[in-house]
């Protein structure tokens, strides 16, 4: 394994047993992300972004989550570490988020506890995973606060989270998963509930911190631009699958899988005369999926195979990848 790979996913299937069936949420699904990369993982709702990033933490919703199959390995320490094979609750593992790979989680009210005030919250995270006094904890999260551009952190810092708006409660969640230097960040729609400005300001905060902290992001949103603004590559999911892999610059300009550039068509361009054209139909329902390949009946490419047998994916070049019959005949990888 190369020096700089930080974390190795490997056919990772995870999946929920639910009432109304099964579902693979995440079906198959490998990657890696390098150290101090910022990785964009961009699609649809319901894709399965979430719960990738759920599995990585081991905190996949129980008790109807379970991971099927596959392996994550975290490459920061010594000896490569496998995840999956840890306990959610184990000291191991509870070292591991927090010290070494945190999460920005999608919804701030719901991560962030409304009965303590924010400098307990951080000040708990602290002392959990770095053995701070109580003195020191709440000078780290004073700093943390001040680091994240909350204005005033001394008074911030014993308010509930009530008190602060939107864009303060988002700097506030960025601030506890920074608090411990984390070597992996997992962003999941840090931006989705901001307006604009204060996004543009939150990405260039991570930007900024991901320079001083040399950490890796993993920044997940069904944005393309935001994913173009910040990542150096891209994944493509839908229906818990990978539809493609590339560098930024192929995704925006050479993309191969007709998902991707269904993505790419439905952005607004600013100026341009040029119509937004959404994907036609929505996105199926993961308990009755269709035979063959999961996008076909919303591609316009679709050939007859495509409605019987499921894509592998094929190899277009070292970086680029795509799970699509039209590239049949170049080097199958699955
Ligand atoms: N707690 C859960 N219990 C049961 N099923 C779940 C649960 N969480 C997710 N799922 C299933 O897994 C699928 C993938 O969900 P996930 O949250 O990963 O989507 P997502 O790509 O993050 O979507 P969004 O863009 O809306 O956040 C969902 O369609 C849903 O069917
Ligand atoms: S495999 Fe066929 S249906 Fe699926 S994206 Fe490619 S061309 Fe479209
Ligand atoms: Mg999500």
């Amino acid at each position: 394994m190369s020096a700089n790979i930080l974390l190795e996913v490997n056919s990772l299937k995870t999946y929920f047993h639910n009432e109304v069936g099964l579902v693979k949420a995440v079906d198959n699904v490998s990657f890696k992300v390098k150290k101090g990369e910022t990785l964009g993982i961009v699609g649809e709702s319901g894709c399965g972004k979430s719960v990738t990033s759920l599995s990585i933490m081991n905190l996949v919703p129980q008790p109807r989550g379970v991971i099927e199959g596959g392996e994550i390995i975290y490459h920061g320490y010594d000896n490569p570490l496998e995840i999956t094979t840890l306990n959610s609750q184990s000291r191991d593992m509870r070292n591991i988020r927090g010290n070494r790979i945190a999460m920005i989680f999608q919804e701030p009210m719901t991560s962030l506890n409304p009965v303590y005030t924010v400098g307990e919250q951080i000040m708990e995270s602290v002392r959990l995973h770095q053995k701070r006094d109580n003195i020191k904890a709440r000078a780290r999260a004073i700093e943390m606060l001040k680091l994240v551009g909350l204005p005033a952190p001394e008074q911030i810092v014993d308010e509930y989270p009530h008190e602060l708006s939107g864009g303060m409660r988002q700097r506030v969640m960025i601030g506890m998963a920074l608090s411990c230097n984390p070597d992996l960040l997992i962003a999941d729609e840090p931006t989705t509930a901001l307006d604009v400005t204060i996004e543009a300001q939150i990405l260039d905060l991570m930007e900024e911190l991901q320079d001083e902290f040399n950490m890796s992001i993993m920044l997940i949103t069904h944005d393309l631009e935001v994913i173009g603004e910040m990542s150096e590559r891209v994944i493509v999911m839908y229906t818990g699958k990978i539809m493609e892999k590339a560098n930024i610059d192929d995704i925006f300009h050479n993309s191969k899988h007709p998902y991707t550039q269904g993505l790419l068509n439905s952005i607004p361009q600013i100026g341009a005369n040029k119509r937004l054209i959404p994907i036609e139909g929505s996105v199926p329902d993961l308990t009755d999926l269709p035979s063959g390949c999961y996008f076909a009946p919303r591609c316009n490419q679709a050939k007859e195979i495509c409605w019987v047998d499921e894509p592998p994916e094929y190899s277009i070049t070292e970086v680029q990848k795509a799970k699509c019959w039209l590239y049949d005949g170049k080097e199958e990888l699955s």
